[in-house]
């Protein structure tokens, strides 16, 4: 069995074989299929890339009808309760799971970059009282590029190497100053005796106490959060970073343009509307009620669905369990009880099981978030974070990757051809 496929064109009659490899067939060798010799060739038409390869990737798969995902091979199950996140971070980077030496110099070389240049922390205080904290991640990443103009030589390592670490290390301390800004409290500087995750809720939380001390459980609940969020392949933020940063834009300015995609409510905001939605039925009792209007059609499950699992998302599978630890420091969150009854009922229902919907993500991490004091702004801050690593390593393999070039789709016009202008006192 040939791996290729036929394809006759029946405006000429002409055949023309094309190979298939990895289940994919080139678009560019569609461009052969010519009714003539000025015809551009057959192109494809994608629109929300649902049927398309943008790249060849070895970093993180998916298998979303058996519910599966893997970073560089190894199950986010395994991940989540045996690693950490700098620890996944440099996994997704580099390849391989670091052994002791290569861990603790990287957990080193990201500790010492933890701090901003003062002026950055001038530049928070421009925004007003009430700016949106994603919005302030944004600028802020944007406005890193500026003090790090020779990070835009993204053709050397070594360079690279530099301004990955720096990013890494510099998203909990802009992201919890976001925060800090909105509240009015001092901002709090690193503290590089803290893990990555407790100096981040050190920068958070601290007030008066002389040294703050992270709750283990809380701080090791973040990290397993982290990990869970590191990458999901060619997501649309993801996608931006691969389109933005393969311009050769430098890596600030290119995980500027992945978190304004980020900041989209249809990608980082749907656990922001699972709350709400909890909060709209209020009351156990109110739940079977609320699923009837869901089958009705008025209005969504929030939290259920994905456009690539059609099975129980296994980050969602985590996060409940996760759910209960945080919630025996913090204590349950009331929402928490309507959300269980929900899905209860949900995964019993005809109409959810005939869409193969289940619980996202999205559907418990809200809950935890909100039980550990985040406000709602601060989701998708908190979901930037950590994709920062995915981001710069499918940014790094893209520029490695001798077929990517400066991505430029094509279109199909539906414009007027051509027209000639009219003069203003010649027009209706
Ligand atoms: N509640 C009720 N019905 C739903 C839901 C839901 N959450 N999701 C899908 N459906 C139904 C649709 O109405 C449709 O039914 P039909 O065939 O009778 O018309 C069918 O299931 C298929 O839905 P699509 O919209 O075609 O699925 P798509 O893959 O385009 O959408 C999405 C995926 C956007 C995630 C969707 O499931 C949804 O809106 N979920 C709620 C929002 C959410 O939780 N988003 C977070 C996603 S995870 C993330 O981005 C990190």
């Amino acid at each position: 069995m040939a791996d290729t496929l036929t394809i006759t064109d029946n405006r000429t009659g002409k055949t023309y074989e094309l190979p298939i490899q990895d289940g994919t067939i080139r678009a560019d060798a569609l461009r052969q299929i010519r009714t003539s010799e000025d015809d551009f060739g057959l192109m494809t038409y994608d629109p929300a890339f649902m049927n398309t390869a943008s790249c060849r990737s070895a970093i993180t798969l998916i298998d979303g009808d058996k519910g599966i995902l893997r970073y560089r091979g190894y199950p986010i199950e395994q991940l989540a309760e045996n690693s950490t996140y700098l620890e996944v971070a440099y996994l997704l980077l580099n390849g391989e799971l670091p052994n002791q030496v290569q861990l603790d110099k990287w957990t080193d070389k990201v500790t010492n970059h933890t701090y901003v240049h003062e002026f950055l922390r001038d530049a928070m205080q421009g925004f007003r009282y009430d700016a949106h904290a994603m919005g302030k991640m944004v600028s802020m990443l944007g406005a890193l590029s500026t003090f790090y103009p020779e990070s835009k030589n993204v053709r050397d390592p070594a360079v690279r190497h530099e301004h990955i670490v720096k990013i890494i290390a510099k998203m909990p301390t802009i992201a919890a100053w976001a925060h800090r800004h909105s509240v009015g409290r001092p901002y709090v500087y690193p503290d590089n005796e803290l893990s990555y995750t407790g100096n981040f809720l050190n920068m958070l939380f601290r007030m008066a106490e002389p040294r703050f001390k992270p709750n283990p459980v809380l701080s090791r609940a973040l990290d397993i959060l982290f990990i869970l969020h590191a990458d999901h392949e060619q997501n649309c933020s993801t996608n931006a970073a691969r389109a933005v940063g393969s311009a050769e834009t430098d890596p600030y300015s290119t995980l500027a343009a992945a978190s304004a995609a980020l900041y989209g409510p249809l990608h980082g905001g749907a656990n922001e509307a699972v709350l709400r939605m909890l909060r709209q039925i209020g009351d156990v009792k109110n739940v079977p009620e609320f699923v009837k209007s869901v089958k009705d059609g008025k209005g969504r499950l929030m939290g259920f669905g994905h456009r690539v699992y059609k099975n129980y998302d296994p980050r969602a599978k985590v996060i409940k369990k996760l759910a209960h630890d945080v919630f025996e420091v913090t204590g349950k969150n009331p929402l928490l009880e309507i959300a269980i009854e929900l899905e209860n009922i949900a995964l019993n229902e005809d109409y959810f099981v005939k869409r193969k919907l289940y619980p996202n993500v999205d559907f418990y991490s809200g809950l935890i978030y909100q039980a550990m004091g985040f406000p709602v702004e601060m989701f998708p801050v908190l979901f930037a974070i950590p994709r920062a690593s995915g981001w710069l390593a499918q940014w790094q393999e893209m520029l490695v990757d001798p077929e990517q070039k400066i991505a430029r789709p094509r279109q199909i016009y539906t414009g007027i051809e051509l027209r000639d202008y009219v003069p203003m006192n010649a027009r209706g």
